[in-house]
């Protein structure tokens, strides 16, 4: 995909990268992802709305020179992380006459971070326009659909609402529009759980009034564009909401089969009680469907064996980005195993703190579990249902 017309004046410009494996160096991306920029031409002036991540530089310009842009009046800063501003420089020098639109907090963020001088920005306040002649962008403030710095920008005649990460995913499709299908809201959900579900509250907020805008289409910067809004828009309700689905997560590790053992005998337990369960083994679990699963779960149990005085390092990775993710999660549990002491169980509580989860009594076993661990983990999947 080079360039692609949205609507008349209206062009997808960015770079698709379908073989990045890591996003934040942690983040797995099973579809790759992709960077969009959107060109807008009115009548009088041109807007770039956002860039790509500097690896992919060298494409924006291609796509800027297919479409034979020679000069832009403005760019339009909705987000301030590198992978959607860091091709803001370049673009600056190749178009010394355009302005860096943008709020007034992403303008302090762009300058740190990327040492642009302070007289190419224009900045505008929530609710301002600016009309390139038939083509009128209307700037909407949006903390923290990721950081604090985040906008919306709204195309008024054509009703298209340029979102930034929100609504985003990591998915590198060849297609400029969403596909009706699973893979495609599998893709969105995975890359809330990552990124906007730390901000549940305020991802809320914006989902409310993003609806009453009711936008014919929705285009973030990540990922395919929305032509049929209402598909993510719902799935954002749903995701944001305070209700959880009856589904327990057990995560698991284990070094010499004790903990095993009992997360087997958990989920055995579990199941026969018709409860729904979903299992992931911490060896080699996709932290991405993890996170996916703990969008919805009313409860996540966690086991790990005791590795040194703490709890296995992986465990410990867990529940810290559990903490960091802050799902609506109403129960966690934590059991697992040691042979001659620790903190498990502490460190692991104080790696998850951010949670407002009630956490019941641990289950801890010294060596291979007994006949009265397992009765305990019988009782522990009464309370747990
Ligand atoms: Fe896609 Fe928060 O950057």
């Amino acid at each position: 995909m080079s360039v692609n017309e949205i609507v008349e004046g209206v062009w997808w410009v960015g770079a698709l990268h379908p073989d990045r494996k890591l996003f934040d160096e942690i983040i797995p991306l099973p579809d790759g992802t992709s960077y969009n920029t959107y060109l807008v031409r009115g009548s009088r002036q041109t807007a770039l709305i956002d860039t790509v991540d500097p690896a992919k530089t060298g494409e924006l310009v291609a796509n800027l020179k297919e479409l034979g842009v020679d000069r832009l009046d403005f760019v339009v800063s909705n987000h301030a992380e590198q992978d959607h501003s860091g091709s803001i420089p370049k673009i600056l020098e190749l178009f010394p006459e355009a302005r860096l639109v943008t709020n007034p907090t992403c303008k302090k963020m762009l300058m740190d971070l990327l040492h642009i001088e302070e007289d190419r920005f224009q900045t505008v306040k929530d609710g301002e326009e600016m009309d390139l002649g038939g083509k009128t962008l209307k700037f909407m403030l949006a903390p923290w659909v990721h950081w604090p710095e985040t906008m919306f920008t709204f195309l008024v005649e054509d009703n298209i609402l340029f979102s930034c990460d929100m609504f985003g995913s990591h998915f590198s499709q060849k297609a400029l529009y969403s596909q009706d299908d699973d893979r495609t809201l599998d893709a969105a959900k995975r890359y809330y759980a990552e990124i906007m579900m730390p901000f549940r509250m305020w991802v809320k907020k914006h989902t409310a009034t993003v609806k009453g805008l009711a936008p014919a289409m929705i285009a973030p910067s990540h990922g395919p564009v929305w032509k049929s809004p209402g598909i993510i828009l719902d799935a954002y309700e749903a995701w944001t909401s305070d209700e959880t689905k009856d589904e327990i997560l057990v995560a698991y590790i284990s070094m010499h089969n004790s903990t095993k053992l009992m997360a087997d005998h958990l989920v055995q337990a579990l199941k026969e009680k018709g409860q729904k369960v979903k299992i992931f083994n911490l060896v080699e679990a996709d932290i991405g469907e993890l996170a996916m699963a703990l969008v919805d779960a009313k409860t996540l149990v966690l086991g790990s064996p005791t590795f040194l005085t703490g709890p296995h390092p992986l465990a410990g990775h867990v529940a810290g980005l559990v903490g960091m993710l802050k799902p609506k999660t109403r129960k966690i549990a934590v059991f697992g195993s040691y042979g001659w002491g620790g903190r498990m169980v502490e460190q692991l509580k104080a790696d998850l703190g951010g949670l407002n989860a009630e956490i019941l009594e641990p289950i801890l076993v010294k060596g291979l579990p007994r006949e009265a661990d397992f009765k305990a983990l019988d009782e522990l999947a009464d309370k747990l249902i």
